[in-house]
């Protein structure tokens, strides 16, 4: 019966300690967007940050439209965070991240921008 009850508690704490980790990586990559993506794409990911001037030939991804997203996979994301838009044949307006960040917090931009959109890859 305690072993029981302690086997509980190991996994239970193993359990927390896991899901706190995914929250401080979420919330690290909540503030890599807005320090280094929300000039462009806006502090809500509408696409409409301070540097999306009418001027610009390309606007910068809405990453709320739903639609719009769900045409990107998780590497297509991954490799435009990485590479930029000159990597992926997009507007080279789209900065390249690889050697800013690492990959674990591009993987974790990757899913911040499915929380935004609520959608998934195809
Ligand atoms: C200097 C402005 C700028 C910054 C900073 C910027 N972007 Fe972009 N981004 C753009 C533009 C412009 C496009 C649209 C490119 C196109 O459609 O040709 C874009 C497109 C994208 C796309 C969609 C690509 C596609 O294939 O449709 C993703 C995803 C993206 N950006 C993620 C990010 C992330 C994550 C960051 C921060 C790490 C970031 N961007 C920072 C300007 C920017």
């Amino acid at each position: 019966m305690i072993r029981k009850t302690l086997i509980a508690v190991a996994a239970l704490s193993a359990f927390l300690a896991l899901s706190r980790m995914s929250d401080a990586q979420a919330a690290a990559a909540e503030a890599n967007y807005k320090f280094y993506c929300a000039q462009c794409h806006g502090l809500e990911g509408k696409g409409d940050g301070p540097n999306a001037t009418k001027s610009q030939p390309v606007s910068p991804r809405n990453h709320t439209n739903t639609v719009e997203m769900s045409k990107l996979s998780d590497q297509d994301i991954i490799n435009v965070i990485k590479g930029g838009g000159a990597a992926t044949s997009k507007s080279t307006m789209m900065p390249p991240f690889g050697k800013t960040l690492t990959d674990a917090e591009v993987a974790a931009l990757k899913d911040y921008l499915r929380k935004l959109c609520k959608c998934k890859g195809n």
